[in-house]
């Protein structure tokens, strides 16, 4: 039986073997590895395609997030405003930090932060708030940045799995204070290892990311601020500079995959994922919602289909976040979109014949248990 994976890396590989290689080879010969030309080439492209004014390149999304907010200064004591239905690295770095997350329902259709219920929770405490454009959909950002500007409070966009997303005509990542990006082999546009960047508009928030990333010294020996070593290897840089210039037609790829999805799955019991009128998702995962959703689990891989989860677990109920964790407050709908949600295979390589197979399993499940 033919098996679909969640994503083809090699397939995506071997349509740009020569590019990839000779971009591989020529920092091997220049065996430029930390902070190299590479890092910077690719540092400029990623500020030409997002429109941003600066991007630093650094080790993971998750050294990105945390980088962001080092530089805010946040510590013991502080409270940042964030989605409990993310992925773990969001309120890990709050945590690391001393800080404690305080988490904000999402929204049913989106599954990103509520806009309408952040005001609640903001506290003298309150320093950043992060939203997160989970699955390739932006969050609503405009009620967001026009609270934080009213409380006085910074913005820091989660973009991991958003890059190439727009909201209002503005690339996701450039609406708040800093945006944080992943470049996880899987993410839309993946390196070959961890690798990660901060993109901002402003030149002193910049200069203090670059400075906390690279031990909290611009001089050599010389620390001026406490730091962490989070530096964007060459190798990764010139992957990645190869690989953005083929984003756009991945995104458009995988937007042709997510309507032949809708297009099949029209008139089954189960919710598709939501589009914003003033947004373009990115489609980093297709996810869909159902009461049945681990049996359909269960039936898809038995059809050779695979699928994931995300994610299972709201964080509020994660047991290492428990100290921090308000008695008593719940997050309904969170817990209800990680008891229902499951992704489909996604990527932009996808063949029709594999797209089919997907749709005709779903198309049997739901015909089946009705
Ligand atoms: C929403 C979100 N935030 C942060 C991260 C952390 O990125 P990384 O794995 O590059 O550390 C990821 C992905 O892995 C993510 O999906």
């Amino acid at each position: 039986m033919q098996r679909i994976p969640m994503v083809n890396l090699q397939r995506q590989y071997l349509s740009l073997k020569e590019e990839i290689d000779e971009a591989i080879q020529s920092v091997l010969y220049s065996s430029d590895f930390i902070m190299g030309e590479a890092v910077s080439e690719f540092e400029s492209h990623l500020c030409q395609y997002l429109g941003a004014r600066f991007a630093v390149g650094c080790a993971s999304g998750t050294d990105a997030l945390q980088i962001a907010l080092m530089a805010f200064g946040v510590g013991p004591g502080d409270e940042v405003i964030t989605s409990p239905f993310t992925f773990v690295a969001t309120a890990e770095t709050i945590a690391l930090l001393g800080a404690r997350p305080v988490y904000v329902d999402i929204d049913l259709r989106s599954y990103n932060i509520d806009p309408n219920l952040i005001a609640n929770r903001i506290t003298s405490r309150t320093k950043v708030i992060i939203p997160v454009h989970l699955f390739g959909q932006p969050a609503d950002m405009a009620p967001i940045l026009s609270l934080a500007r009213e409380k006085g409070l910074r913005v820091i966009e989660d973009m991991a799995q958003a890059i190439g997303a727009r909201y209002e005509d503005r690339a996701v990542g450039t609406l708040g204070d800093i945006g944080a990006l992943s470049f996880y082999p899987s993410k839309n546009l993946g390196a070959y290892g961890d690798a990660g960047a901060i993109v901002c508009n402003s030149p002193e928030l910049a200069e203090r990311c670059r400075l906390i990333s690279l031990h909290g010294s611009k001089e050599r020996y010389r620390h001026e601020v406490v730091g962490v070593n989070s530096r964007l290897d060459s190798l990764q840089a010139a992957i990645l500079d190869v690989k953005l210039k083929h984003l756009e037609d991945w995104i458009l790829a995988r937007s042709q995959v997510a309507g032949r999805y809708d297009e099949a799955l029209r008139g089954l019991d189960l919710v598709v994922p939501y589009r914003a009128p003033n947004s373009r998702h990115v489609y980093h995962q297709y996810s869909i919602r159902t009461s049945r959703r681990d049996v359909l689990s269960d039936f898809l891989v038995d059809r050779g289909v695979a699928n994931a989860i995300y994610y299972p677990i709201p964080l509020h109920l994660q047991p290492a976040y428990q100290p921090l964790a308000e008695s008593g407050t719940r997050f309904p709908v969170a817990e209800k979109v990680s008891k229902e949600i499951i992704s489909l295979p996604m990527f932009p390589e996808l063949e029709d014949k594999e797209i089919e197979t997907i749709t005709s399993a779903l198309v049997e499940f739901f015909r089946q248990s009705n």
